[in-house]
């Protein structure tokens, strides 16, 4: 497995490699939702790359950049377990050098939902991936459901920037007690680890809520809701039910759908999400 860190050094260790190449972005602290996307990519590619980098511009100043846990050579020696051909670890310095000016900005759907209490989160999302592309050029990029509109603002900037990269999105991977996997999670003491547990629980409810016929937007939210509303340590910041390309809210009856939603555990925000209808 080759290692990078300056872009001409990857410039060089691109050039030999074979295509197709398949890319997996990431901010590190690996766990097995992020080696499913690289198995994923692993499966359906030559060649398989991945970036670690805890881009700071998606953090605002009041969010956990200093605090966002590291572990460089555990991540490595999973990556090598996986059979990665390449790592890139960039520096701040060389994705950001003084005096840069460069950003991407997508109107609506980056100040919705997320965006509504993150409002510079998927500027710095947006702008870092397409740094990130334009630096690997892989054929195809490797997502993950649990960050919802992560997903639908990157598919939107790669078809209105023209970049041609097919973008793949995987399934959210759960802890056997089925809370979503996430590098936050490590960030919970065991009575918040526990109470976290509502917001899959939540999601469940309004899976079979569905299942069983039950369609009103309404009601399916307010099923989340009462899940978190009962957690003592848990506070619901939203809950959604969307458009599943547009994320705009639904009202009334609803056919398809994203119910996604944010909750405080403590001072660990933390999102899930559950596609309905497809
Ligand atoms: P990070 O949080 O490290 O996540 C990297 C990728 O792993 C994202 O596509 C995310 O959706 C996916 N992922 C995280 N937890 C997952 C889970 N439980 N199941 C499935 N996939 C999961 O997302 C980012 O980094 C950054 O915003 C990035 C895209 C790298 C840009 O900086």
């Amino acid at each position: 497995m080759k290692i990078v860190k300056t872009t001409s050094d990857l410039n060089t260790k691109l050039d030999g490699l074979d295509r197709t190449l398949g890319f997996v972005p990431t901010m590190g602290y690996l766990h097995e939702g992020h080696l499913s996307l690289v198995r994923k990519a692993r499966e359906e590619n030559t060649t398989v790359a991945v970036s670690i980098f805890a881009n700071p511009t998606q953090f605002a100043p009041d969010e956990d950049l200093a605090s966002y846990p590291q572990d460089i050579d555990r991540d490595l020696e999973l990556l090598t377990g996986e059979g990665v051909d390449l790592v890139w670890i960039p520096t701040v310095e060389t994705m950001y050098p003084d005096g840069y000016q460069t950003w991407v900005e997508m109107d609506h759907l980056s100040s919705i939902l997320e965006g509504s209490y993150r409002p510079t989160h998927f500027r710095g999302v947006a702008t870092v991936v397409a740094k990130l592309f334009n630096a690997v050029s892989p054929d195809k990029a490797y997502f993950g459901q649990k960050d919802a509109q992560q997903a639908a603002v990157i598919k939107k900037m790669v078809r209105e920037l023209n970049f041609r990269i097919e973008i793949v999105v995987c399934p959210i991977v759960r802890e056997p007690d089925g809370v979503a996997m996430s590098s936050r999670n490590t960030y919970l003491d065991e009575e918040e680890r526990l109470a976290a547990r509502c917001l899959s629980r939540g999601l469940f409810l309004v899976r079979d809520a569905f299942q069983k016929g039950e369609r009103r937007a309404e009601v399916l939210k307010t099923i989340v809701n009462n899940e978190v509303v009962h957690e003592p340590l848990a506070r619901l910041q939203y809950v959604s039910c969307a458009d599943l390309t547009s994320l705009a809210e639904l009202e009334n009856e609803v056919q398809a759908c994203l119910i996604s939603m944010a909750v405080f555990v403590g001072k660990t925000r933390l999102i899930d999400n559950l596609i309905l209808g497809k």
